[in-house]
């Protein structure tokens, strides 16, 4: 076998202190895989003292990443800091080095990958990131390869473990929100700041490295349209199990004649697709392809030794073709670098879609009429109702509504007119729905 391929840890954390056991412990089958045996050259961490307890004696442990990175032996950097700061310096330095990337952090991608991309490009080096995406699943291999024949029509992806979980035990358990997010943030799913799991934002990150994959566009996170979990009940919860559907925080990539949409918001999928199943921190992730139909990929999207198997795949992929033409690897965006294509990103209100809307109001004469009526004027075919008991006062009641699809304007205006209704309370819930055919 020849020589090992040297490479620079940056980071001991979760993901990093995962990459280190795995690819000691599997050493010899890694190594008959890649050709060449893996050996971390340094480890470069905030607390030395704790990377010590965790790495061998003769592993150089350093506190400086981005002068770690210029280590003229070491071939390939793997990035587990996390975040924008530092993480995006020492990439950014590794690649004026020379050095092939592998990273595990959607925000850096998602806010520079577009940057970081063309430096790799120029430099001649590749950014590996299968471990940004919903931990080990290798949905970026998916994309990127398995599915290359295929003209993508779109992806959706339960790709934040963190709200997957919140969502499932308060219908499991029947708990709210707050309660559940505690236990999560207990049990070490969240991100270091939760609202990036609940607001949407760490789903956007992800989706919009897929939509760019998927369709051959460049990185657009901040033209994502976010909404994450904080506002749905237990009550919605319980109300869309009644309907025959399950609430998911989905992140949606889709091609319309239009543009593309890119969006991520609780939605309402019917309770008999395998992916409405998909319980607990695990993720799972639809992608239509024209040739293929509809795959399903689900698995762990968190955690320590899961996301370090997306990581080491990476780390192998680099080995084998490090010694490649740059021109003979597989495309950072899936696509040639020169073949992205400028499809816009949709407007929020030009998407189409159906809706789930619930509404609290007085229990009296003429008001399901006026609802109706609501949305008729808006041009909204209503599909199914629920009213639902009066709850502590009996002079109200919920009344849920599911519509056929319209635009997003659409239902925008007819909410409009539904909260000046003198029958309605003003406190009203928005989920969009989708079948995922
Ligand atoms: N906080 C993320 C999640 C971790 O809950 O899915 C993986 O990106």
């Amino acid at each position: 076998m020849t020589e090992p391929v040297r490479v620079g840890l940056l980071g001991i954390g979760t993901v990093g202190s995962g990459t280190y056991r795995v690819l000691e412990r599997n050493r010899a089958e890694i190594a008959r895989r890649a050709g060449r045996r893996i050996e971390i050259a340094w480890v470069c961490a905030r607390d030395r003292e704790r990377a010590r307890g965790i790495v061998g004696p003769g592993v150089p442990v350093v506190d400086d990443a981005v002068g770690a990175v210029a280590d003229p032996a070491t071939e390939i950097v793997v990035e587990a800091i996390g975040g924008t700061g530092i993480a995006k310096d020492a990439v950014i330095a590794a690649i004026e080095h020379g050095k092939h990337v592998v990273t595990a952090n959607k925000a850096l991608l998602a806010l520079h990958g577009n940057e970081i991309f063309a430096a790799a490009s120029a430099r001649g080096v590749m950014i590996a990131f299968e471990a940004a995406v919903a931990g080990c699943i290798p949905t970026i291999k998916v994309l990127r390869e398995g599915l290359v024949a295929n003209r993508i029509e779109w992806i959706a992806g339960i790709v934040n473990g963190t709200s997957n979980f919140i969502l499932s035990e308060m219908r499991a358990k029947g708990l709210p929100f707050a309660e559940v997010l505690a236990e999560a943030q207990r049990l070490g799913y969240a991100e270091a700041d939760p609202t990036f799991d609940v607001e949407g934002i760490d789903a956007a990150h992800k989706m919009s490295l897929l939509a760019a994959i998927g369709f051959g566009i460049p990185v657009q996170f901040t033209r994502a349209h976010v909404e994450g979990i904080t506002g749905i009940t237990d009550k919605d919860v319980s109300y869309a199990e009644k309907l025959g559907y399950r609430i998911k925080l989905l992140g949606i990539a889709r091609r319309t004649p239009e543009g593309i949409e890119l969006r991520v918001h609780p939605t309402l999928i019917p309770a008999t697709r395998l992916i409405a199943n998909v319980e607990g921190p695990t993720n799972a992730i639809l992608i239509k392809g024209d040739a293929a139909g509809v795959t399903l990929y689900q698995g762990a999207g968190a955690g320590s030794e899961p996301t370090a198997s997306a990581v080491i795949a990476d780390i192998v992929d680099v080995t084998r073709l490090m010694r490649a033409e740059p021109q003979e690897r597989v495309p950072h965006l899936a696509f040639q670098a020169d073949a992205l294509s400028d499809i816009p990103i949709l407007p929020m209100a030009d998407v189409e879609t159906s809706y789930y809307l619930r509404v609290r109001v007085k229990d009296q004469v003429g008001v399901l009429a006026d609802l109706a009526r609501a949305l008729a004027d808006a041009g909204i075919s209503i599909d199914s109702m629920l009213q639902q008991g009066a709850g502590d006062d009996e002079n109200e009641t919920d009344i849920v509504i599911l519509t056929h699809q319209t635009r997003e304007r659409n239902f925008d205006a007819a909410i409009a007119r539904v909260v000046e209704l003198p029958s309605v309370s003003g406190d009203y819930t928005r989920i969009r729905r989708e079948d995922l055919l």
